[in-house]
């Protein structure tokens, strides 16, 4: 006999509900649809979907789980949840009904998914229960995908992604490699957040799971929350304190039908260096910062040169000086001789490139600090400024730039990105606004898109990430630019004080050429 397991998805919520409602029931129609060849790349096109598709991911500082807090399972979490409504039947006898809709939640992701924790049988089988705590996570976040995932067209998607990072990181272990390479001890001269043994911890993370909200007059939707801190000894219902804190919720703009995801990461004496980002990543294959398969809501992969990002931002507190609010961070990954990664942390390479928004980000590449920039900048007509060229260079367009560890042929001068911050080597390019990427869509001049001035972005992220450099072995066919995560969220670097910052995004949106179905990428 099959279980009969339906009760577990439902907490019936009947409700009466006028016809207006229906209009925000529709399907949404992308405002560049009439580029007739876009099409959005994610499940969730511009946020309106009724349903929610939440997943949180928390990584260590090599982007891995180390050991889980106390209580709180494997950091990978899930909310999802169907609204779903429907006409009441011509010859319902239920009056209150007659000119109404009735809707109820379907819930798909129960707590005792969420609370699974590394050596647990999955309610499926066909998922490992691996007692390595990074290798179970993995698996939870394609289990937790499995629950959520959506079937409306040939792609399947999962859901949009919450992503915590802790930056402390303990020389004394050696949960992360070096450039990829297991070291059995590290030695560096770099400095690093920790207040010592267990600093590397998971966040406690609660859940108010996703409810059905309404009002007389109001369209009905849902909405929940995340929230939680890295300080393991605080209890918050006795309130935040100094200590460290995060949140992620979610609810319905009313008149555009989008979901507002409203954020808060807050920093402490003992985490002074946090990450909290809304990623859209793939569906499946490596997602930035990954080097296994993961879950996302992209669909289809965008491409250089020609993809489009959308969104609306909101910041409403910067979180202090060292917060490098990202206005798109971009992850992929692919190998120094230009192929794609295949999961050989030795030879893969970490690509990000994060435009950088809070204006008191300065510029680390300068005329006379060549070691942070670029070998050379590329012009919108495709010329190449080389860094030296001091009366061309725009110096200010860059935050900085640093070479892969694993790089065997790379310009000096040259910096190496933080060898121990992915599970392999990475390269960055940090940019900040500047009219050499507002021809993008992007942010012209410092304070544009910061506090106060929240706009809808229509980022040319495409056109903007095929003229970044990024290093490639001598002769070798240039990497097809593929992007895993696309992401929006601020990491507040090392700060003394605790740090605060607030914001939200809505409307978020991957359109690409409706030829990518067939001569785009296909996936691993
Ligand atoms: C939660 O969902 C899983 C998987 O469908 C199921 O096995 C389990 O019984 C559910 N637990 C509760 C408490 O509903
Ligand atoms: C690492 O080890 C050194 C030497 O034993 C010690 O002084 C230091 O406090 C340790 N650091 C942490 C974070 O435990
Ligand atoms: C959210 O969850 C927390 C902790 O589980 C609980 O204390 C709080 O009452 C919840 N809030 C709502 C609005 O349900
Ligand atoms: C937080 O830190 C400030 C400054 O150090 C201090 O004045 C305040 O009392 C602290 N608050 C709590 C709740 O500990
Ligand atoms: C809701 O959407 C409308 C229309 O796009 C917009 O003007 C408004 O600012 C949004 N409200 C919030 C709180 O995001
Ligand atoms: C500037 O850099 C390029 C490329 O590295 C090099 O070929 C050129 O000689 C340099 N020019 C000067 C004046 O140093």
């Amino acid at each position: 006999m099959a279980i009969v397991n339906s009760e577990r998805l439902f907490l019936l919520l009947l409700v009466v509900v006028s016809d207006m409602l229906v209009l925000s029931m529709g399907v949404y129609v992308s405002p560049l649809s009439s580029e007739k060849s876009y099409v959005s790349a994610v499940g969730d096109p511009g946020m309106k979907s009724p349903n929610v598709r939440v997943g949180l991911e928390a990584w260590n500082f090599c982007n891995e789980v180390g050991a889980e807090a106390p209580g709180m399972g494997s950091p990978r979490m899930a909310d999802c949840a169907d609204l779903n409504c429907y006409s009441p039947s011509a010859d319902s006898l239920d009056i209150t009904n007659m000119n109404g809709r009735t809707c109820r939640m379907q819930r798909r992701v129960n707590e005792s998914d969420n609370k699974l924790k590394a050596g647990d049988e999955f309610p499926a089988t066909s998922f490992n229960p691996y007692p390595d705590p990074d290798l179970y996570a993995v698996e939870k976040e394609l289990y937790l995908g499995s629950l959520c995932e959506v079937h409306d067209s040939q792609d399947p998607w999962q859901f949009w992604m919450i992503m915590l990072k802790n930056g402390n990181f303990d020389k004394n272990t050696t949960l992360c490699p070096e450039n990829g390479k297991k070291v059995s001890k590290i030695i560096t001269g770099r400095n690093f957040p920790c207040f010592g043994k267990g600093c590397m911890n998971q966040p406690l993370i609660y859940h108010n799971y996703s409810r059905l909200f309404y009002s007389k007059m109001q369209p009905l939707f849902l909405s929940g929350k995340f929230f939680g801190t890295y300080d393991l000894d605080v209890d918050l219902s006795k309130g935040v304190g100094n200590n460290s804190y995060f949140s992620v919720s979610w609810e319905k703009n009313l008149t555009s039908g989008s979901w507002i995801f409203s954020h808060k990461l807050t920093t402490s004496q003992k985490y002074p260096w946090l990450m909290l980002y809304l990623r859209a990543d793939a569906t499946k294959g490596f997602n930035g910062g990954y080097h296994y398969n993961g879950r996302g809501i992209m669909k289809k992969l965008p491409v250089s040169p020609n993809f489009k990002v959308r969104l609306t931002l909101n910041v409403i507190r910067g979180g202090g000086s060292n917060s490098q609010f990202y206005l798109l961070d971009i992850g992929s990954c692919w190998k120094n001789n230009g192929k794609p990664c295949d999961g050989d942390v030795l030879t893969d390479v970490t690509r990000y490139s994060e435009m950088i928004i809070n204006p008191a980000t300065t510029s680390w590449c300068r005329a006379d600090n060549l070691v942070s920039c670029p070998p050379y900048h590329v012009t919108v007509s495709g010329e190449k400024i080389y860094r030296n060229d001091t009366s061309r260079f725009p110096y200010s367009a860059y935050h900085l730039y640093c070479s892969p560890g694993n790089g065997d042929y790379l310009e000096a001068p040259y910096d190496i990105c933080d060898p121990y911050s992915n599970p392999q080597a990475q390269e960055l390019v940090q940019i900040i606004p500047h009219p050499e990427w507002a021809v993008h869509g992007y942010p012209e001049k410092q304070g544009d898109g910061w506090i106060g001035d929240s706009r809808t972005w229509e980022l040319d992220v495409g056109g903007l990430s095929s003229r970044l450099y990024f290093y490639q072995d001598p002769g070798t066919e240039p990497a097809k630019r593929v992007w895993f995560s696309l992401n929006v969220g601020t990491e507040i670097y090392v700060s003394r004080n605790g740090e605060t910052a607030e914001w939200t995004v809505s409307d978020f949106d991957v359109l690409v050429p409706q030829e990518a179905d067939d001569n785009g990428f296909s996936f691993v």
